[in-house]
C-alpha cells in the first residue's frame, strides 16, 4: 500500500509543482490534501508554463488527480483552471478528476473577509493571498461551513450559499464595508458551480484506500511549505492549514500506516512571500538579491499566485534541519541550483547566535522568536554554470556545485536523491548515490 509524501520544506513556492510533475512519471494517482488556491504550482512543459492552483500537478502527466478532504476549494476558481486545461485539449473530466464530498468551499465573501482581516492588522498584516483561505478553514472549524457534497443538490447549495454569504456581509460591514459583490448574481452563481461540479464529486477516502489495497501508488503533494504550517510553522505569518507530512493521511482520509516515503523539496536558498521573520533575508535590492530572484528569466522569483516579487536569502540549514525532522525526511530534492551559478560565493547559514548561545537545532521557543536568531555564515566558492551538465545523454553536477550539495547533505544528515537544475521537466539530476563523487 504505498504512497509517497511530498512536501516543501521552506515558506512554500520550493518548486514542487515541477517535482511532482516529474515524479508522478511513476505514480497512477497524484492527491492534494490540503490549502486551497493560496497554491501556484508551476509546470514548464515543451517551453510552456502551467500554473496549477487547485489542481494536481500530476495532471500534465496525464495522471488521475484527486482533490482531498483538507483542501478549501473556491468553485469559480476550480472552473477557470479545469475550463483553461481543457480549452489546451487536456483531459480535465470527472474520469480524471476527483473532488473529495468533505472539502469545504471558500465563497466570494470569504475572499473579501479574508482582506478585511488584513486591513484590520493595521500595520502588522499577515501577507496572505487574499484568496480566502484563512475564513473558510474558520469557518470550517466555526462549523459553519459549507462541503463540497452540498452542491449535489444545486438548488439547495444556492440557499446555503446565500444564507453564508450574507453573515459574511454582516461581518463585513462591522468592518465597514460594504463589498462591491452583485450579492443576487454571486450565490446564483454558485448554483451553476454545483451543477458543472457535482459529477466530480465523490467519496475519496473511500476511493484512494481501495486503489491503495489494489496496488496502485499514490503520489501526496503538499502545498505551501514546512514554516508555513498553522502548529509548526512561523504563526502567526503562517497559512490557516496543515502542510507538513503527517497531515497528508488525516487530509486525504486514509490510514497514516499507509505512507511509505516522505520527500522534502527545498531550493538551493531561501524565499518567502508575504510578511514574517526570515533571518538569512538579503536586501531586497542587492546584486545577490536580484541574482537568485532571476528577474525576467524563467523561473522567476515572483509568486505565481499573487504576481508579488519574492522576498530571498541565503539557504538557512537549521530551518531544513527543522523542517526534516518535523515531516520525517526520507529523501531531501534540491531545486534551483543552476540560480547559484554565476556567483562569486555562495553563503549557507550553519547555525544562529540566539539570547548569546550558538544553536544548531530549532528548540523550545526559538522558531516562535526567529526574529532574534542571527544567522552565522559559512562562505564558499561558486561555480560556472558549466559545471551543471544537464544533456539528453550526460547528467552530473561537477566541482563547487557538487561540493554544495555534499554541504547540504551532510548539515541534513540526509540523501539528496533529486537535484532540479532549470525549469523544464528534463532539467533534473539524479544522484548516483554519492554527491561527494563529483
Ligand atoms: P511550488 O509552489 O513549490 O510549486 O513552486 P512555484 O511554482 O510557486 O515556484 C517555483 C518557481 O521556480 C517556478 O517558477 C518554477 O518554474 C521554478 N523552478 C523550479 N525548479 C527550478 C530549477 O531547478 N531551476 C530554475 N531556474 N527554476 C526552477
Ligand atoms: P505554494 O503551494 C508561498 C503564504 C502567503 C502568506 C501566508 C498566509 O505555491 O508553495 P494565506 O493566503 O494562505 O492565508 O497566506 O502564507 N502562502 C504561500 N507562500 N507559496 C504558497 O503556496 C503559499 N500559500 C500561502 O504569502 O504569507
Ligand atoms: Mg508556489
Amino acid at each position: 500500500m504505498p504512497m509517497d509524501v511530498l512536501v516543501g520544506l521552506q515558506w512554500g513556492d520550493e518548486g514542487k509543482g515541477k517535482i511532482v510533475d516529474y515524479l508522478s512519471q511513476d505514480a497512477d494517482i497524484v492527491a492534494r490534501w490540503g490549502g486551497g488556491a493560496n497554491a501556484g504550482h508551476t509546470v514548464y512543459l515543451d517551453g510552456k508554463k502551467h500554473v496549477m492552483h487547485l489542481l494536481p500537478s500530476g495532471l500534465l502527466q496525464g495522471k488521475m488527480c484527486v482533490l482531498g478532504a483538507g483542501m478549501v476549494i473556491d468553485p469559480e476558481q476550480l472552473l477557470k483552471e479545469i475550463d483553461g486545461f481543457a480549452a489546451q485539449g487536456i483531459d480535465v473530466s470527472p474520469g480524471r478528476i476527483m473532488i473529495s464530498s468533505l472539502a469545504h468551499i471558500v465563497l466570494p465573501t470569504h475572499r473579501a473577509l479574508d482582506g478585511a482581516h488584513e486591513g484590520g492588522r493595521g500595520k502588522v498584516p499577515i501577507g496572505t493571498t487574499k484568496r480566502g483561505i484563512g475564513p473558510t478553514y474558520a469557518d470550517r472549524a466555526r462549523r459553519r461551513g459549507l462541503r463540497a457534497v452540498m452542491m449535489k443538490d444545486p438548488v439547495k447549495f444556492g440557499q446555503q450559499v446565500r444564507q453564508l454569504m450574507s453573515e459574511h456581509l454582516d461581518e463585513l460591514r462591522r468592518f465597514g464595508i460594504e463589498p462591491n459583490l452583485n450579492f443576487h448574481a454571486g450565490w446564483h452563481k454558485h448554483e451553476e458551480y454545483a451543477n458543472r461540479l457535482a459529477p466530480y464529486i465523490k467519496d475519496t477516502s473511500v476511493y484512494l484506500s481501495n486503489c491503495l489495497l489494489a496496488g496502485a501508488n499514490i503520489l501526496a503533494e503538499g502545498a505551501q511549505g514546512t514554516l508555513l504550517d498553522v502548529d509548526y510553522g512561523t504563526y502567526p505569518y503562517v497559512t490557516s492549514s496543515s502542510t507538513i507530512a503527517s497531515s497528508a493521511a488525516l487530509g486525504l482520509g486514509l490510514d497514516s500506516r499507509c505512507i511509505r516515503k516522505v520527500i522534502g523539496v527545498a531550493k538551493c536558498f531561501q524565499t518567502r512571500v508575504g510578511e514574517g521573520p526570515m533571518p538569512t533575508e538579503l536586501p531586497f535590492d542587492s546584486v545577490v538579491a536580484k541574482h537568485l530572484r532571476s528577474e525576467g528569466k524563467p523561473g522567476e522569483e515572483k509568486g505565481a499566485t499573487t504576481g508579488r516579487p519574492r522576498r530571498v536569502g541565503w539557504l538557512d540549514l537549521p530551518l531544513l534541519r527543522y523542517a526534516a525532522r518535523i515531516n520525517g525526511l526520507d529523501e531531501l530534492v534540491l531545486t534551483k541550483l543552476d540560480v547559484l551559478s554565476g556567483l562569486e560565493f555562495v553563503r549557507t547559514c550553519e547555525s544562529y547566535k540566539y539570547n548569546g548561545e550558538e544553536i544548531f537545532d530549532l528548540q523550545g521557543e526559538v522558531i516562535t522568536n526567529l526574529k532574534d536568531c542571527v544567522p552565522q555564515y559559512q562562505d564558499s566558492l561558486g561555480w560556472p554554470a558549466y559545471d551543471i551538465v544537464c544533456g539528453k545523454e550526460l547528467k552530473e553536477v561537477r566541482g563547487n556545485a557538487g561540493s554544495y550539495i555534499q554541504r547540504v547533505e551532510r548539515a541534513i544528515g540526509m540523501p539528496v536523491s533529486l537535484v532540479s537544475v532549470g525549469v523544464d521537466r528534463n532539467d533534473v539530476i539524479k544522484s548516483k548515490g554519492n554527491w561527494f563523487l563529483f
